[in-house]
């Protein structure tokens, strides 16, 4: 008896992803055959089918789904008295003899099916017919449900377009990860890509732009129409194609938002119909739009009523494709500048008694909030729909961090948190790695209880400026989408990092069946930095996922599928760099990591506190050598900061001499910088946190003998928002912003 139970309680979990509420294992397995039937009836049967579906491709069975009991079956039953799952959750019970799921809606029995899948052989995600395998399952009792109501995931099909095809995967995916909402940006500067049978110029000219110089600008954005001969890039969705997705995913149980974008975001809108511009003065409008470099302002104007019609037409027909409750019409990011010198926006000001341009987007907003709740429907926006006065019927769409979503949630109105802090999948995991979007918890701290229940979820975004194809999407999205899919499934505290990464080894397996190129980690290293003498030489941690191997070169080129595999210590002779990146089998490739190793001495004695800073204007799009700031004035200074520099675009600044280590031991430094930077110790790149970017933060730990060594830090700037931070951190040193006490010169 006690050794039957310890038996069981040793036996692995199976790797489930989200996973659920409850599992208890039981004794013995279920094993699936081409004898198993499905038992599913009435609302109980459109699942049983999806199952079949799901189970046909791997194990070649052609499973029947019938009313008839029978033993060893699956059995899949609603069963409305379980109040307590919900709308979403269910129960799975297996065991040697059947498995049976239960739930009082058929989404319920939907994510039963979906865990049913995880608790067998990874192969069942095969596309291809797997032979001489046991199809088990462990017998266990699952109770589940979800945390949060709205469950979703974003893309941005008008930067760059995905065709049908990769939108149903991209469905699928989600279905997998018991996924509910798909929020479809489907217009924006970029292209405007969804058939609108009363304005057909939105797709015969919205949807197609001359072919951008780079994979995207937001400035050269020109719609000269499809049939200009122009070299053109995009394409759009007709309505035939949009109901068969929206059926698509509803067969999965997922609901599709469509968003239509107003009154910013719209230069296709205007390039299509252009009488939606404001109408300032001429030569101030011809002055505006050369400044865009685009044909046509980002913004409609909001003072016309023709505006007004036009959209609530254009929903009028979303309404027709679209059944999702909740309708998305953008609101975010509007410049209103045009609107300040437009007569019918001002008029319409004047008219409405609005204080300002703010107050007249909040008008316009308010237009589609009562038109949409006339039709039964509800208005979702991006935060900045709260400037000006939130409409009566709106809920909020956090996104510029989560300050939005507490004051639309204290307001009363309901809210879904797409924070950039966690949630823009297209920001690099060097900013949002995968565990940070684990552990995020959508309920903000500062709300009540009461409050947070306005929180409906979360959903992640891809924006796709910089994302052009079908296996970028994937590398952002996974693995990011299956921890997402936890934060808003599983409760809270349960979550557990160490235990979901065990699991993901797991569920790789599955991704890789199902033909996702996600997100290959780079090699991490042992220790970030090898000083030459080191007996340790260059070492790597194993890879974390599947079929996969490290290579490396010595002589600073990329290393390639060619490149030797790392089996051990790598040891240089002279100074120099180890690069590796992690190779799959299946031939993606990581990011390729540097380990510079390089000689490094303590200097004698720098006697002047503060280093010395030299800055240069210019155009740079990664960090100049040191030699260009040889003619700089020169300036003493004891912080590492650009503070001082705020506003100053388009320059690169140097800072040189030693920095202080005080006594013996492992330190840390972090270069932080908006845009790019690097840090060198002695002669040597120790930190690269180069090229144009946002903030971004790269890290650097090495062993230190007490004494001064030579470092310097250059950093660029360009487009805005310049921001640099060294960050110091080692024995009886917190990690703070390096102090003056650690930054010398010799005069
Ligand atoms: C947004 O990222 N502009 C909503
Ligand atoms: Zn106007």
């Amino acid at each position: 008896m006690i050794l039957a139970s310890l038996c069981l309680l040793s036996a692995p979990l199976p790797a489930l992803i989200p996973a659920p509420e409850r599992y208890v294992p039981l004794a013995g397995t279920f094993e699936l055959d081409s004898k198993t039937v499905i038992v599913a009836t009435g609302d109980a049967k459109p699942v049983g089918d999806r199952l079949r579906e799901f189970l046909r491709p791997a194990t070649g069975f052609e499973l029947p789904v019938t009313g008839i009991p029978k033993n060893r079956a699956i059995e899949l039953r609603i069963e409305n008295q379980d109040v307590s799952l919900g709308a979403e959750g269910y129960r799975l019970v297996s065991t040697p003899e059947g498995i049976t799921i239960t739930a009082p809606k058929p989404a319920g029995l939907f994510y039963g099916v979906q865990s049913l899948r995880q608790l067998l052989p990874t192969q069942i995600f095969d596309k291809k017919k797997d032979t001489g395998l046991h199809w088990t399952a462990p017998a266990c009792q699952i109770i589940d449900k979800p945390s949060f109501g709205w469950r979703g995931m974003h893309l941005d099909v008008s930067r760059h377009f995905y065709d049908v095809k990769f939108i149903k995967e991209y469905i699928d995916w989600l279905a997998v990860h018991k996924m509910n909402t798909f929020h479809w940006h489907l217009v924006d500067d970029g292209g405007w890509r969804i058939e609108i049978k009363k304005y057909p110029k939105l797709t015969q000219i919205g949807a197609w732009r001359e072919k951008q110089k780079a994979e995207w600008s937001y400035s050269g954005l020109i719609f000269p129409g499809k049939d200009s001969g122009k070299d053109l890039e995009g394409g759009f969705y007709t309505q035939d194609q949009v109901r068969e997705i929206v059926k698509y995913a509803a067969d999965r149980y997922i609901t599709v938002v469509p968003e239509i974008e107003m009154p910013g975001h719209s230069t296709e809108t205007l390039a299509s119909y252009p009488e939606l511009m404001c109408s300032p003065a001429k030569d101030v409008l011809d002055a505006y739009i050369k400044r865009t470099g685009n044909d046509y302002p980002s913004m409609v104007c909001a003072g016309k009523e023709s505006t007004v019609e036009f959209f609530q037409n254009v929903l009028t027909e979303i309404l027709q494709l679209f059944p999702s409750k909740f309708i998305h019409i953008g609101g975010d990011e509007c410049p209103k500048d045009l609107w300040a010198v437009c007569p019918d926006c001002q008029a319409r000001m004047q008219k409405e008694g609005l204080k300002n341009e703010e107050e007249l987007q909040s008008y316009f907003i308010h237009r589609m909030d009562s038109w949409l709740a006339n039709k039964g429907r509800r208005l979702l926006g991006w935060d900045e729909i709260l400037e000006g006065g939130l409409a009566p019927g709106a809920t909020v769409m956090s996104w510029r961090g989560i300050a939005g979503g507490i004051a639309a949630a204290k307001a009363g109105h309901d809210v879904v948190m797409s924070p950039t802090s966690h949630c823009y999948f297209d920001y690099p995991y060097t900013s949002i790695s995968t565990e940070v979007v684990y552990g995020y918890d959508p309920i903000p701290g500062e709300l009540t209880e009461e409050q947070g229940k306005h929180v409906l979820g979360a959903q992640a975004n891809i924006w796709t400026e910089w994302i052009s194809s079908p296996e970028e999407v994937e590398t952002m999205m996974f693995p990011r989408a299956a921890a997402l899919a936890e934060a808003v499934w599983t409760p809270f505290q349960r979550k557990d990092w160490a235990d979901f990464s065990e699991r993901l080894k797991t569920h790789y397996d599955r991704l890789d069946r199902l033909g996702i190129a996600y997100y290959v980690t780079a090699p991490t290293p042992i220790s970030d930095v090898i000083l030459l003498g080191d007996a340790a030489g260059v070492e790597f941690n194993k890879p974390d996922v599947p079929n996969s191997l490290v290579r490396y070169t010595i002589d600073g080129s990329e290393p390639t599928a060619n490149s030797p595999a790392y089996s051990g210590a790598i040891r240089l002779s002279k100074p120099g760099v180890v690069r590796a990146a992690t190779f799959r089998a299946n031939g993606t490739k990581s990011a390729t990591i540097s380990v510079p190793v390089m000689l490094l001495n303590a200097n004698d004695e720098p006697k002047v506190n503060g280093v010395i800073r030299r800055v240069i204007q210019g155009k740079f799009d990664k960090c100049p050598e040191p030699a260009a700031f040889a003619s700089a004035s020169a300036r003493n200074v004891t912080e590492v900061s650009v503070t001082d520099l705020a506003g100053k675009d388009e320059f690169a600044v140097m800072y040189e001499g030693f920095v202080r280590i005080p006594e013996d031991g492992v330190y840390t430094f972090s270069l932080g910088s908006d845009d790019g930077s690097k840090m060198w110790l002695g002669d040597s790149i120790a930190i690269d946190n180069d090229g144009p970017h946002g903030y971004v933060e790269k890290r650097l730990r090495l062993q230190l003998k007490k004494g001064d060594y030579p470092f310097r830090v250059v950093m660029f700037e360009i487009d805005g928002a310049e921001n640099l931070r060294l960050f110091a951190e080692g024995p009886g040193l917190t990690k703070s912003l390096i102090p003056a006490s650690m930054l010398w010169s010799k005069e």
